[in-house]
């Protein structure tokens, strides 16, 4: 069995299949059996330098229902980093205060840092456009949840495949399980050359697209995404893709039903509301299993499970 006390999580590379696994396992506990005081001593510090509601909250609920208490911010302005603190110092405090560290930062590559500063575990929340690996969990959790396996499906990812982390760490995960991958962006937004480098080395393969209607028909999961307009640095390249790919009902229509189109939220306009109602719709049971899979990663690098 995979042992994951004390182990950051700040690329998804950085866990195995098996370890995986091993957190899906521990989820699906939790989904049974939410509200366990298994944290009852342990201090959580959530800080995030960038805007959340879904990841942000989630893990808050799932310390809360696990007992631990919670400690952070949630608007940097309201603290000393306003005064000039530099991430080295903030976070050497924060780990003499709490038990782990969930953090969100704009900056590539501030997750790694941070553990690196921190004596107690850090799980990353999202580091600008590179990874967001609790996302990348709940995502297998609910394909597998939808699909009742993770091998041999045919994963297609629509919208900003360039800026969105989601995706990059969706892509790496499901290396692990045969996946073909299907990619529909406008030619600017298209998955990075790192990314399909991956794929490749994993001896799978991928398909780029930019017509939308080309892959519903045989698609498994259909992971759509929001243009991530606060990467842009040039707001009229936002204002040419920003509606490229939406979604509707209608276009469902020879999909199979199996099919569950899922969404790391918030969506913006990619997703027609009339979707809500269909069956492949699963973008909101996502959101919701991701306090399963929050409680299960702490539970796990904190020792209690
Ligand atoms: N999926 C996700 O990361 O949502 P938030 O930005 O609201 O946390």
């Amino acid at each position: 069995m995979a042992n994951l006390k004390n182990k950051n999580l700040i690329s998804i590379s950085d866990y195995n299949k098996e370890e995986y696994l091993e957190i899906l396992r521990i989820a699906e506990e939790f989904e049974k059996n939410p509200k366990q005081e298994i944290l009852k001593d342990k201090v959580v510090a959530s800080i995030f330098f960038e805007p959340s509601t879904r990841t942000r909250l989630s893990f808050e609920s799932a310390a809360s229902m696990l007992g631990a208490k919670v400690i952070g911010f949630s608007n940097p302005a309201s603290t000393s980093q306003s005064k000039g603190e530099s991430l080295h110092d903030t976070i050497k405090m924060l780990s003499s205060y709490s038990d782990i560290i969930v953090m969100r930062h704009s900056i590539e590559g501030a997750a790694r840092y941070a553990a690196e500063v921190s004596s107690v575990p850090l799980i990353n929340a999202g580091d600008g456009a590179n990874q967001h690996p609790t996302q990348c969990m709940l995502d297998l959790y609910s394909i597998l949840k939808t699909q009742g396996t993770l091998e041999n499906l045919n994963i297609t990812m629509v919208g900003d495949l360039k800026y969105g982390r989601t995706v990059h760490s969706l892509v790496q995960a499901m290396c692990n399980f045969n996946a073909t991958f299907h990619f529909v962006s406008p030619n600017e937004l298209k998955m990075p050359s790192s990314v399909k480098m991956y794929i490749k080395e994993a001896n799978l393969n991928y398909h780029q697209y930019t017509d939308l209607n080309e892959v519903i028909p045989f698609s498994d999961i259909i992971y759509m995404t929001r243009i991530q307009r606060e990467r842009f640095s040039d707001p009229l390249e936002y204002e040419k893709v920003k509606d490229s790919y939406i979604l509707d009902a209608a276009m469902l229509k020879g999909c199979k039903n199996t099919m569950r189109i899922l969404h790391p939220l918030p969506r913006v306009n990619e997703i027609a509301a009339d979707v809500d109602k269909t069956t492949n719709a699963y973008y909101f049971q996502q959101a919701r299993n991701g306090v399963y899979v929050r409680q299960a990663l702490m539970a796990a690098i904190l020792g209690v499970k």
